[in-house]
């Protein structure tokens, strides 16, 4: 397990921003674009601040989603709604180049409208995910069916974290990308780390190999306990 640890929020924002723009141009040199699916939650807020005023060669960037909150489209809730307001602001980025996700239209039409979205492409290159205090990531939840589900994107219902209806990038196609990057901070993150160094199987450790960006908070104490790469 690949642990990259920072200070605090704002270094693992810069950390985290420098490592995703190399990745990018790293796939830049070798394809055509660049497809990558954004988390949600408030963690990315200033990672996505960060590259927004970066060189990032837009015109051949994808952005797709690691899931969405199935709220009214503009809603204030919405993932799609921060990354507009924070990443994509005053960007001249092509409709056909920012991938939402329905889910205005409930969990089923939108997984499945999603899933037919993410056949036209063969995988995606760099997957950036969250973690929740309950180990969840995207909107894949401890115990929930939608684990299981084998399409790329999956409808999410009882989802613990409001709202309860969400889709999500299955496991299977968040696995199956070239790269994940997970970024944790704040304290109310360090029990679920722990539960996934100690090996326990919650929905982020079934992600397989990823980079994690850490900040002092989420990870204090923890990286001596287990044998993992964790780097300062
Ligand atoms: C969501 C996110 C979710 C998020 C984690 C962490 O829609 O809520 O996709 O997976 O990444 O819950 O959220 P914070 O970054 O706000 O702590």
């Amino acid at each position: 397990m690949d642990i990259r640890k920072a200070p605090d929020p704002h270094a693992l924002a810069r950390q985290a921003a420098e490592y995703i723009a190399e990745r990018i141009a790293a796939v830049l040199s070798q394809r055509e674009h660049c497809h990558l699916a954004l988390a949600g939650g408030n963690t990315p807020r200033a990672l996505y601040a960060l590259l927004r005023g970066m060189d990032l060669s837009w015109s051949r960037l994808h952005f797709w989603f690691s899931d969405e909150r199935c709220l009214p489209a503009g809603d204030a809730q919405r993932n799609d709604t921060m990354v507009k307001e924070v990443l994509l602001a005053g960007l001249p980025l092509p409709q056909a180049q920012l991938h939402s996700i329905t889910a205005e239209l409930g969990p089923e039409a939108a997984a499945q409208q999603y899933t037919k979205e993410l056949s036209h492409i063969e995988r995606l290159d760099i997957v950036l995910l969250g973690l929740g205090e309950d180990g969840h990531t995207a909107s894949l939840f401890p115990d929930n069916s939608a684990l299981a589900m084998q399409n790329r994107a999956v409808p999410v219902h009882h989802a613990p974290k409001p709202p309860a209806q969400r889709v999500s990038l299955s496991l299977n196609c968040i696995r199956e990308a070239d790269e994940r990057v997970v970024i944790a901070a704040g304290k109310e993150k360090r029990e679920a780390l722990a539960r996934i160094l100690a090996g326990e199987e919650v929905p982020a450790a079934m992600i397989g190999e990823a980079v994690w960006f850490v900040d002092e908070a989420a990870i204090a104490g923890l990286c001596g306990e287990a044998p993992t790469q964790c780097q300062q």
